[in-house]
C-alpha cells in the first residue's frame, strides 16, 4: 500500500512543476513553493507559465481535489512537510561553471525554516559533489538530522508529463548510512518496477545525470561530423544514420542530423561537465569534440546560405522558420533558430522568422508572425531550424510562386520530399 507523502518543492520551473504535479496525481500532497510571486499567482489561477502538453490538464484536477497548492516563500509552511524537493534552476556562469546560487539560497531557506529532520531532494542539475557539501552544511545544525539524496530528471520538454510517468529509470544519489530506499520505493513504485529504481551514491547519481545529457548530445554532434563528410562525398546522411542505428548496439534514438542542438540542458550540461572534469585535472576530449561540432554546424549552414545568395546576387531576404529550440515548446533557450536569426542579422539579411507558438523570451525578443502566409512575404529563401512536422504540409507550388528560390532544410525534414519541391532548390545538412 502507498504511503501519501507531505512533499514540498522549492522552484516552480519544467521540473519541479512536472514532478510536482504528476506527484500530487498518485495522492501525495505538493506544494510547490517559488521566490517569483508572479509566477506564484499565474499558478494559483490555473494557468502554467510555459507550455507543456497535459500538464495543465493534470494540475487542475489535483488542484480541485486539494492535493496540489503553490505558495510564495512567505506563505509556505515549509516544516509541515517530510520530502522537500529542491528544483530550482542551475545555470551556467560566464565561464560554463554550474552557478549555484539559487540552490544554496533554497538550502538557506530550509535552515531558516525547518526545525525538524526531512529528507531534501535534490532534483536540479548539480556538479557532481553537491549534494555532499549540501549533507555538510545541513549537518552544522547538530540537533536536526536532515537526508540530503540526489534525484535528477530525465524528461523532456514537450512530452515531460509522459517521461515522468512512464521513466524508464529512476535515479537515486543517497548519502552513506542512510537507511531510506523504502521511502523511495514507496514514492516511486506508482511509476515504476522496483528493480528499475537504482540506488547509488549521490556522486554516481549527479555524474549519471550529466553523462547521460553529454552521451546524447556526442551522439548528435558525431552525427553531424559524419554527415558533413556525407555531403562532401555523396553519400546520403539519412540512408547512413538509418542504418546505423539498427544495430541494437546503437540504437536509432539522437542521431538525426541538423544544424546542432539547443534547448536548456544538452549545451549547458556538456560545458559543465567539461568544467568538472578540468577541475579534477582532467579532461573529456570526445565531448570536447562535441561541443566544438554543435558551435560549428551552424556556422556551416550559415555559410552555405552565404553562398547561394552570393553566387545568385539575390536580395538578403529571407524567412527563418522556428525559434524555439524543438518543436512543441515555447522555450528558446540557446535555440538554433534564435542563433541563425542573430548570425543572419549580422549579415545584412533581412529575416521575417514564423513559429507556431507563444514565445518566452528572455532577454531581447524577436519579431516573428505565428502566420506562415506573412512571414513569407518578400523573401528569396526558407530557412528550417526546427524539426516541425507541420513543414512537410508546405504548399510547395504556393511558395515558388511567392517569390521562393531555395530551401535551407537545417533538420531534413524535407530530405525525402525533394521531388515534390516543384523545383525550388534544396539543401539539407548531409
Ligand atoms: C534533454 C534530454 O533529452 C532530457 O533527458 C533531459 O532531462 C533534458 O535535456 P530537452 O532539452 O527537452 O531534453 O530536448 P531534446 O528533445 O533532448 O532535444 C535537445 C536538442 O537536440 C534539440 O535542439 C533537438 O533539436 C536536438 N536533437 C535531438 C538533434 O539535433 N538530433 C537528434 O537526433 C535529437
Amino acid at each position: 500500500m502507498q504511503k501519501n507523502n507531505k512533499i514540498a518543492f522549492l522552484g516552480t520551473g519544467y521540473v519541479g512543476l512536472v514532478a510536482g504535479t504528476c506527484f500530487a496525481d498518485k495522492g501525495n500532497e505538493v506544494n510547490c513553493i517559488d521566490i517569483d510571486k508572479d509566477r506564484i499567482e499565474i499558478l494559483k489561477s490555473g494557468k502554467i507559465p510555459f507550455h507543456e502538453p497535459g500538464l495543465q490538464e493534470m494540475m487542475i484536477r489535483n488542484m480541485q481535489k486539494g492535493r496540489l497548492t503553490f505558495s510564495t516563500l512567505d506563505e509556505a509552511k515549509l516544516e509541515q512537510y517530510n520530502v522537500i524537493f529542491i528544483s530550482v534552476g542551475t545555470p551556467n556562469d560566464s565561464y560554463g561553471k554550474t552557478d549555484l546560487g539559487k540552490v544554496y539560497d533554497a538550502i538557506n531557506y530550509i535552515k531558516e525554516n525547518v526545525k525538524t529532520s526531512k529528507i531534501i531532494i535534490i532534483r536540479s542539475t548539480v556538479p557532481t559533489g553537491t549534494c555532499s557539501a549540501i549533507q555538510s552544511i545541513v549537518d552544522e545544525d547538530n540537533d536536526i538530522n536532515h537526508i540530503v539524496c540526489s534525484n535528477p530528471e530525465f524528461t523532456k520538454e514537450g512530452d515531460a508529463v509522459n517521461d515522468f510517468l512512464n521513466p524508464d529509470r529512476v535515479v537515486v544519489g543517497i548519502p552513506k548510512g542512510k537507511e531510506i530506499k523504502a521511502f523511495f520505493y514507496n514514492l516511486y513504485m506508482p511509476f515504476i518496477s522496483k528493480e528499475k529504481i537504482l540506488f547509488m551514491s549521490n556522486e554516481s547519481s549527479e555524474l549519471t545525470k550529466y553523462s547521460s545529457n553529454a552521451f546524447l548530445a556526442t551522439r548528435i554532434s558525431f552525427i553531424n561530423d559524419i554527415a558533413r563528410i556525407a555531403e562532401k562525398l555523396n553519400a546520403n546522411i539519412e540512408e547512413v544514420s538509418n542504418a546505423v542505428g539498427m544495430d541494437p548496439r546503437i540504437g536509432p534514438h539522437f542521431i538525426r542530423a541538423g544544424i546542432g542542438y539547443g534547448g536548456s540542458c544538452f549545451p549547458k550540461d556538456a560545458l559543465s561537465l567539461v568544467n568538472q572534469a578540468n577541475e579534477v585535472g582532467e579532461s573529456i576530449n570526445v565531448l570536447e569534440g562535441a561541443i566544438k561540432t554543435n558551435n560549428y554546424q551552424i556556422l556551416y549552414f550559415l555559410d552555405r546560405v552565404n553562398k547561394y545568395f552570393q553566387k545568385n546576387n539575390f536580395k538578403k531576404k529571407v524567412t527563418l522558420f522556428g525559434l524555439s529550440f524543438k518543436p512543441n515548446t515555447d522555450d528558446v533557450r540557446e535555440s538554433r533558430g534564435v542563433m541563425l536569426y542573430n548570425l543572419l542579422k549580422k549579415e545584412d539579411f533581412s529575416i521575417r522568422c514564423y513559429d507556431p507558438m507563444n514565445l518566452k523570451f528572455i532577454s531581447k525578443p524577436i519579431p516573428y508572425y505565428q502566420n506562415i502566409e506573412d512571414s513569407l512575404e518578400g523573401s528569396a529563401a526558407l530557412i528550417i531550424s526546427v524539426e516541425d512536422e507541420q513543414y512537410k504540409n508546405l504548399n510547395f507550388k504556393a511558395l515558388k510562386e511567392n517569390g521562393i528560390k531555395a530551401i535551407f532544410d537545417g533538420r531534413n525534414l524535407l530530405k525525402d520530399m525533394t521531388e515534390e519541391l516543384e523545383g525550388i532548390d534544396y539543401f539539407s545538412v548531409g
